[in-house]
């Protein structure tokens, strides 16, 4: 008999085809999520859950299904999980680390770009029927090249991002909780304060995940803090910056512009004062949303999930502290 799993949402067939391979596999089918009270009522008797950074996994699914063995989590991040609960009961959790970093680095210097270069603007402009004439200040925004990029967190993607700017003649400022002198000569990039950062940035982007010390990092003291001419992006997650803080500071010329793939709370709710500023760019959380990146997401989750079933080891687990104690059974 194949394990019992459910996995939250259609995947891509490059992971789907493995489960179901693998798997007696209960798989969602609709475009949203399930509601929490339906998932808990569909994980029931499943050894191996395979979730979405949509699906909350909290204590109380874990306790009510002793028999889960397994939480592979389509995604990089895992905010949606509470791993302290998983590692206690001896649940391994699963991510997808590595396949999505450049795909996701391309798209939040695309976000930059189009929000310094106003793009999205522009189009709006042309399709709204105002393109009457070429104008010496028609749609004027700023430069990348030569601008200062400072990046919050200085991980895989925050690396990649650097790595783009050089090839724009960027100056790269980046903050962390982790120093990375060994990187600095080779990439070319400065460590700095958070506050010289947004002090001295043309652009901060955000590339920290989200935690109880980076949820509402951007509040209005931190956009006081920066350049009235600084544009702020943000791919990572959208509690990271506080909604009202950042309205305010858009609408009163505190901060140029933002660009943001991810919001508080997604999707946005459509009355966000947010929606109503030119200089708001937003996008449905589709950073790492390209055919070929999704593909290995899904295969890397599959992977997770079938190692966790047959009680193997993750091949990329979140919490490996796990193995230390003794997992569930
Ligand atoms: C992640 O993986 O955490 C992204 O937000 C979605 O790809």
């Amino acid at each position: 008999m194949k394990p019992p799993v459910f996995v939250s949402r259609i995947i891509p067939d490059e992971g789907l085809e493995l489960v179901l391979e693998a798997c007696d596999a209960d798989v969602w089918q609709d475009e949203l999520p399930a509601p929490h009270d339906v998932l808990l009522d569909k994980i029931k008797n499943k050894v191996g859950l395979l979730s979405l950074l949509t699906d909350r996994i909290d204590a109380e699914l874990m306790d009510l299904n002793p028999q889960l063995r397994v939480v592979s989590n389509y995604a990089v991040g895992f905010d949606n999980i509470d791993i302290p609960a998983a590692t206690a009961r001896g649940l391994p959790v699963g991510n997808t680390p590595g396949v999505l970093t450049d795909t996701t680095a391309d798209f939040a210097f695309t976000l930059m770009v189009a929000a310094a270069r106003r793009v999205v603007e522009g189009a709006d402009y042309v399709r709204a029927g105002r393109w009457k004439t070429w104008g010496p200040k028609l749609l004027t925004g700023v430069d990348i090249h030569g601008a200062t990029l400072g990046l919050v967190g200085f991980g895989r993607i925050g690396q990649a991002m650097a790595r783009r700017a050089r090839g724009f003649d960027m100056r790269v400022l980046y903050y962390d909780q982790y120093r990375r002198e060994d990187l600095e000569a080779s990439m070319g990039v400065t460590y700095v304060d958070m506050d010289t950062l947004l002090r001295e940035s043309d652009f901060v982007s955000i590339h920290t995940d989200l935690n109880a010390s980076t949820r509402h990092l951007f509040n209005a003291s931190a956009f006081a803090k920066m350049k009235p001419s600084a544009i702020l992006i943000n791919s990572a997650r959208g509690p990271i910056v506080e909604p009202q803080a950042l309205y305010d500071a858009l609408a009163s010329g505190k901060i140029r512009a933002a660009a943001l793939d991810v919001t508080e709370p997604e999707p946005i709710n459509m009355d966000s004062p947010l929606l109503s500023l030119p200089n708001c760019l937003i996008v449905p959380h589709i950073a790492s949303a390209t055919i070929a990146t999704r593909g290995k997401m899904a295969e890397m989750a599959a992977k997770n999930l079938i190692a966790g079933v047959n009680g193997e080891r993750l091949p990329t687990p979140v919490n490996p502290e796990v193995y230390d104690k003794g997992i569930r059974k």
